[in-house]
């Protein structure tokens, strides 16, 4: 398959323009960023790698921490992380509170906010230092130690996020949070925060399309069951509200970020990050979207 190839097409096909969304302003420091940056980096299982535009500018990854902090409960916790956070479509938005009530505090998924805020009051629980240890399993996955976390993109977060602090509270009074609810928002804001490239998620992501191991030193990191079950929630769950579109559409299993950032993967062939900050009405990249429709169209392969 001649990577390159389609990229070039891709490239010359799609260039941004200001009316294709609008860059995320309910965290103020995020509509900071242009909006016309654009960049996509494919990493293959063989070790080549073919990418254009600003893949090598970093960004706020957001809900694609989501996938790392899922990764690590799912190691120390297993089974038991299931008791508090279902594995169903929810086909609301993604800061939504509507089902909470419904379904007694259970998220339906750990890739909602309310799903991924249970996910962090769980490593509270485990870690004693939860930010070092995200760091740390992030910067491994990419051999990679230039990985840091924004201060002030948490902090804007933190300064503004009253859904979800709406979010934990609601979930403490139901007894589905552990921690101290300021705790918990504190490390889910700065997972949040990560600022990563293309570059950088696409190689982290080939731990779901290689697996489980690490990209370059093959290493086992997780069983190939974690990496069905995560790829699972990635497929159904990965876009909120527009997971079936983004199914439809482009046939990976992938995770998106307020930030622009989209991370697909697919198994055994290759990983592919793009960066658009322009989002649709449903929070997702929309020239992201767009781009790797273009991708699974042009080789021909999707994972159906
Ligand atoms: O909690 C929030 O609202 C943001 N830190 C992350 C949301 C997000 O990235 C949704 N993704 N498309």
């Amino acid at each position: 398959m001649d990577y390159q190839a389609i990229l070039n097409v891709i490239e010359k096909e799609f260039s941004p323009t200001e009316d294709m969304g609008n860059v995320a302003a309910y965290i103020p420091e995020l509509s900071k960023v242009n909006p016309l940056k654009f960049g996509v980096y494919l990493f293959c299982q063989d070790g080549s790698s073919f990418e254009f535009g600003d893949s090598q500018e970093k960004f706020s990854i957001q809900s694609v921490s989501k996938v790392f902090t899922l990764t690590i409960a799912k190691e120390l916790l297993g089974k038991d992380l299931w008791k508090r956070v279902n594995v169903e479509p929810s086909g609301t938005p993604f800061n939504s509170l509507t089902e909470l009530e419904r379904e007694s505090g259970i998220p339906r998924n750990p890739f909602i906010n309310a799903g991924s805020i249970v996910v962090a009051d769980a490593l509270l629980s485990v870690l004693d230092n939860p930010k070092r240890d995200l760091l740390k399993f992030v910067r491994k996955l990419c051999g990679d130690d230039d990985i840091h976390y924004d201060e002030a993109v948490a902090r804007s977060e933190k300064k503004n996020g009253y859904r979800n602090k709406a979010l934990v509270n609601y979930m403490k009074a139901l007894g589905n949070i552990d921690n101290d609810t300021d705790e918990i928002l504190d490390f889910y804001f700065y997972q949040c925060s990560i600022a990563m490239n293309c570059d950088q998620l696409s190689k982290a992501f080939m731990l779901y399309a290689n697996e489980g191991k690490h990209f370059q030193t093959q290493e086992k990191v997780i069983d190939r069951q974690s990496v069905k079950r995560i790829n699972s929630i990635m497929q159904t769950c990965g876009f909120y509200d527009e997971a079936g579109e983004f199914s439809f559409r482009v046939g990976l299993p992938g995770k998106s970020g307020v930030g622009g950032g989209i991370v697909a993967v697919h198994p055994e062939k290759y990983s592919v990050a793009v960066w658009s900050p322009m989002l649709n009405e449903k929070g997702n990249s929309a020239l992201g979207m767009k781009v790797l429709e273009r991708l699974t169209t042009l080789t021909g392969f999707s994972i159906f």
